[in-house]
């Protein structure tokens, strides 16, 4: 059991169930909730790491069940909804999961008893057209969860040729990523490319035989998002720190929403000697689950446990 120093800013007594049950305007309805929970067994006492605080779907369960929560966003949206909730038991730190032994050790912490990592964006950073990730709304092409940094109209518009379609290809699976990257650089070379729309469009019309079905657009705006947030990049460290965040008998779960995540969480697992995995395979949502919220579909969960010892070699091979 590990112990947190009080946040001066919030109420730390724990909440009555009626304050949780009304998620509110704010919601966003977390996947796989009791799987995680089983996954993480949140109890009084218990202090668990929400690095994807997002709309605070997980992390009200968690604090119902009793736990303390950290809850860190690197957006400064998801982090002011979530602070207008005032959800005691809840502390809330911003920034990059991927720096969460950082911001722990600053607020005091330095061994919790779990850790979620609910990767990717929210039904609210989707759903905002402001923010540039859809490319069904008119918006400036932006992406950034953390509104630092290079967004992806400085991307589309300055990189290479041949760095676009290595994105497009690596983060989109794009097969047609080449033929994609020579129409931005032909488009920008008239005008620059600012708006999401308008970087649909090229991308349907230099898309071979497409007609109806999904938007030929959809692999490059993800290939974007995961490139202007370095979103491998974040999980990789995200899961180092968690490794070495966790007490003996901490629980880790980590849900994905793509096999290009997914596979950096599988071979993570793999190769640490102090995680044992808890989930042979991945854990999907029920037909139930996906039959009412449609993100769930394509959720997979993984989950862990810290061991007090390390164990030597590779882990046993996985799904
Ligand atoms: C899928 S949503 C989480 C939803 C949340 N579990 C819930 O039930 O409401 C992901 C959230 O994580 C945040 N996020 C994604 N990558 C992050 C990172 N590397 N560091 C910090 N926050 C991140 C996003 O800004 C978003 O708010």
């Amino acid at each position: 059991m590990n112990t947190v120093p009080p946040d001066p800013e919030r109420p730390t007594s724990k909440p009555r169930p009626s304050e949780l049950a009304s998620p509110g305007p704010l919601s966003h309805t977390p996947v796989l909730s009791a799987e995680v929970l089983e996954a993480l067994a949140p109890a009084p006492g218990r202090v668990i790491v929400d690095g994807t605080l997002g709309g605070a779907g997980h992390t009200r369960l968690l604090l119902e069940a009793g736990a303390h929560v950290i809850g860190i966003d690197q957006d400064p949206y998801a982090l002011n909804r979530a602070r207008a909730l005032n959800l005691p038991g809840l502390r809330v730190l911003e920034g990059n999961y991927r720096q969460m032994r950082e911001l722990l050790a600053s607020a005091g912490i330095t061994r919790v008893d779990g850790i979620l990592l609910d990767i990717g964006v929210s039904s609210f950073q989707l759903d905002d057209a402001a923010r540039g990730f859809s490319y069904h709304a008119d918006a400036p092409l932006d992406m950034r969860m953390s509104q630092a940094g290079e967004s992806a109209a400085d991307v589309v518009n300055t990189y290479p040729a041949e760095d676009l379609a290595a994105i497009i290809y690596e983060y989109g699976e794009d097969r047609h990523s080449r033929r994609i990257a020579r129409a931005i650089v032909q488009a920008r070379e008239a005008a620059p490319i600012e708006r999401t729309v308008q970087l649909a469009d090229l991308i349907k019309r230099a898309y071979p035989g497409f007609s109806k079905g999904i938007h030929p657009a959809r692999r490059t705006f993800q290939a974007l998002r995961v490139h202007v947030n370095d979103e491998l990049g974040a999980l990789r460290d995200g899961l180092e720190a968690a490794e070495a965040l966790l007490a003996p008998g901490g629980r880790l779960a980590a849900i994905s929403f793509h096999s290009l995540e997914d596979r950096v969480v599988k071979r993570f697992l793999r190769g640490s000697a102090t995680l044992r995995p808890l989930t042979k395979r991945p854990v999907e949502a029920t037909e139930a689950e996906q039959a009412a919220n449609p993100r769930a579909r394509s959720a997979k969960l993984r989950a862990a446990e810290k061991l007090a010892v390390a164990q030597d070699g590779e882990g046993e091979e996985e799904a």
